[in-house]
């Protein structure tokens, strides 16, 4: 009984631990995280929600369109969602669960991504 206590508070202190490290963990985690169901494994908008998706989560890869799309218009959808920037609501807001740091780090990883500069 007391074992399985101690295994248990070892259990929760992992947790509590990796919960706290998430500002360390780098940019193409988060976007492992919270991107790729919509945006794809390949960054191309072919993520396992497309099926249920209305509109087309937007291919990360692709230089023209995100290359038409400026810095500011990036963080700005990522922080407040597809709605913000006249886009589709279906591009969920991330202000409430990442930093700005990290978005910030998020725009500048799409462009090593669509390898284009705005
Ligand atoms: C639930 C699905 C979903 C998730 C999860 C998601 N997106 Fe999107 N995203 C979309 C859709 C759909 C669009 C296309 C919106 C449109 O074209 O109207 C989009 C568009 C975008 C755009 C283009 C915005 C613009 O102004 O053209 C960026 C940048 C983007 N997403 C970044 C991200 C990042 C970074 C993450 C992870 C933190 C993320 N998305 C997670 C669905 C999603």
């Amino acid at each position: 009984m007391k074992t399985q206590m101690v295994a248990a508070m070892a259990g929760l202190v992992v947790l509590l631990a990796s919960s706290t490290s998430q500002a360390d963990q780098s940019i193409e985690q988060i976007y492992g995280v919270y991107c790729v169901q919509c945006h794809g494994l390949q960054r191309n908008g072919t993520g396992i929600n497309v099926p249920a998706l209305s509109v087309k989560p937007r291919d990360h890869t692709d230089a023209k369109s995100m290359g038409d799309t400026s810095d500011d218009e990036l963080v700005k959808a990522i922080t407040e969602g597809g709605l913000a920037v006249n886009k589709s609501v279906l591009m969920p807001t991330w202000g409430h669960v990442l930093s700005k740091d990290q978005i910030n780090g998020l725009a500048k990883y799409l462009r090593q991504v669509c390898k284009c500069g705005k």
